[in-house]
């Protein structure tokens, strides 16, 4: 959503009130953690989840890591291993992520996971965002406040320059002492594989990923229906499962604005599974904006595997 004015106000007492506010309203707000500062949304809101993929501008879904107080929330949202547990224990508060398997009915939209079964979750150690948190009673899904494509910001400065008009609000919380995003770890079969290097040196992992990290966003495991699924389809096959858009219902409808045909889109993928139908077919999505991002998750889908 395009705002025409963003301002910048300290993170103190009012500053998070009034973050608070517009969270719980739906809309993003950049925000400091120690890594990097990140562009938080109520995960439990789709369409404010929306709103931070259109803000940033990224042209592809990639799942994003959802910010929770403490331990304990963090089990609720994600089934931690003992390992994974052990790693918790050992780091946070602070600028680790755990790629855990997701726990169902947790509220999290699926936008949020990018239709995946694990979550990222973090529970981070600067008192702006904690603050935040515990202002929102919400979990909040919180990718680094850049534009796609540019490097992460570490000061308020840096975010205005790269999201400047396109989102209603900076906290300023000085520069973010680590500089660099969260070490990413996966605990989702047996062992933990580094994910993503970080301001963390954890024993024994750094040497077994050395070279062989998946890169973010690449992940082997992103979500894809398993039927054969038709793009740009006007009129569906009887044995057709429709994905609507606008005009054309379907029989999962993505609405009539790409904000809200993004926040449906994992959804209406999961019910289209689910149905009896053998095939899906989606209905055509302009291809501008949120747009391209649909559609480039709907291409990677509709490839054979
Ligand atoms: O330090 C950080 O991690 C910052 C601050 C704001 O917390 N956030 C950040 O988010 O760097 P982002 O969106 O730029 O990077 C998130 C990456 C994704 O690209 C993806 O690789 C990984 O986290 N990720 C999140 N959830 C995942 C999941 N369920 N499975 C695999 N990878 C996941
Ligand atoms: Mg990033």
């Amino acid at each position: 959503m395009a705002t025409p004015f963003t301002r910048i106000i300290e993170a103190d007492d009012s500053g998070i009130a009034e973050a608070s506010e517009l969270i719980c309203a739906g809309q993003p707000v950049a925000v400091p953690t120690e890594t990097v500062y990140g562009l938080a949304a109520d995960a439990t809101n789709a369409a404010a989840v929306a709103r931070v993929y259109d803000a940033k501008g990224r042209p592809a879904f990639n799942p994003l890591i959802v910010h929770v107080s403490d331990y304990s929330t963090a089990t609720m949202l994600g089934d931690l291993n003992d390992e994974a547990r052990n790693l918790a224990a050992q780091y946070w508060p602070g600028p680790l992520t755990l790629v855990v398997p997701a726990k169902a009915g947790s509220g999290i939209a699926s936008l949020v996971t990018a239709g995946l079964g694990t979550i990222g979750l973090r529970v981070p150690a600067h008192p702006a965002i904690r603050a935040l948190l515990k202002a929102t009673r919400r979990p909040l899904a919180a990718p680094s406040a850049n534009s796609s494509g540019s490097i992460s910001p570490t000061r308020a400065e840096h975010v205005l320059k790269s999201l400047g008009g396109r989102i209603p609000l900076i906290l300023d919380g000085g520069p973010s002492q680590r500089g660099i995003e969260s070490t990413i770890v996966a605990a989702t079969g047996g062992g933990l594989r580094l994910l993503r290097r970080g301001p963390l040196e954890i024993d024994g992992l750094a040497a077994s990923g050395g070279g062989q990290i998946e890169a973010p966003g690449m992940l082997a495991s992103h979500y894809a229906p398993s039927k054969p699924l038709r793009l740009d389809v006007s009129e569906p096959n009887a044995d057709e499962f429709l994905i609507g858009y606008g005009e054309r219902r379907g029989e999962c409808w993505l609405g009539a604005e790409l904000v809200a045909a993004a926040a449906k889109l994992f959804d209406c993928l999961h019910h289209a599974e689910a149905s009896d139908k053998p095939r899906i077919a989606v209905a055509p999505i302009p291809d501008h904006g949120l747009g391209a991002a649909i559609n480039d998750r709907l291409a990677r889908a509709a490839t054979p595997r």
